[in-house]
């Protein structure tokens, strides 16, 4: 699976990491979605985030972490270094994609999802698996899977909390503007699953929503 950063899934990493038994970690293999092109041990580290809440609760492989490696000379070297990551642990060919099993992604307020960025390039990226971001105006230049990668997935999870995500969600689930790169994830032949709070969805009408489960 390839995970995501972010405030949002933190709750979620360590209530998995509390239910470790739950899950066979010992068969699974973890990547991330995106990543800042930080040091591992920066507090705005996504991998540093996964180890902290995730991580130091579940007993996993070495082998089975596919952290994105930021050590290297800039954010083109770390992408061209994960894109070879995902080329041999999936072991594709010239042009195919890899399927994760599950991919979870966040929304960014301005339509955002994993480090692709409204008016970032790597948006429009489909020969890559892995692109650089490079930004003026975000904190941190950053390293992405392409679009291409999430819509190859098996199960694409958003998970979205709080009422400043209402506006964003409202947009995105009804399409209402195909410019916000949350709006461009949709997996052929996969699965696209909203895990959202009730906050979030707030500017829902009844007919977007489908299916409803509420859990305190
Ligand atoms: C990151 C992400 C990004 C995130 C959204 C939502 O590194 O920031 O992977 O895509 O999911 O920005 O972030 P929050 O969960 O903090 O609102």
């Amino acid at each position: 699976m390839a995970l995501s950063g972010g405030k949002t899934p933190v709750e979620l990493y360590r209530r998995l990491a509390e239910a470790h038994e739950t899950l066979p970690w010992d068969q699974t293999h973890l990547f991330l979605v995106d990543e800042r092109f930080l040091p591992l041990n920066d507090q705005d580290s996504n991998y540093g985030m996964l180890r902290e809440t995730l991580l130091t609760g579940i007993s996993m492989p070495d082998e089975n972490l596919h952290p994105i490696r930021t050590g290297t000379s800039d954010p083109m070297a770390a992408a061209d270094q994960y894109e070879q990551e995902l080329i041999s642990f999936f072991k594709l060919s010239p042009g195919e994609f890899p399927r994760f099993d599950l991919i979870l992604l966040g929304i960014g307020e301005e339509g955002h999802t994993a480090s692709l960025f409204p008016r970032s390039p790597a948006l429009n990226d489909c020969a890559h698996r892995v692109a650089a971001v490079i930004l003026e105006d975000i904190r941190h230049h950053r390293v992405t899977l392409t679009l291409p990668v999430i819509n190859h997935g098996e199960n694409v999870l958003f998970l979205v909390t709080g009422k400043n995500k209402s506006t964003i969600l409202r947009r995105i689930i009804g399409r209402e503007d195909p410019s916000l790169p949350a709006s461009r994830v949709n997996p052929r032949g996969g699965t696209l699953l909203f895990v959202i709070d009730r906050e979030a969805s707030v500017e829902l009408g009844k007919e977007m929503i489908t299916e409803i489960m509420v859990r305190k």
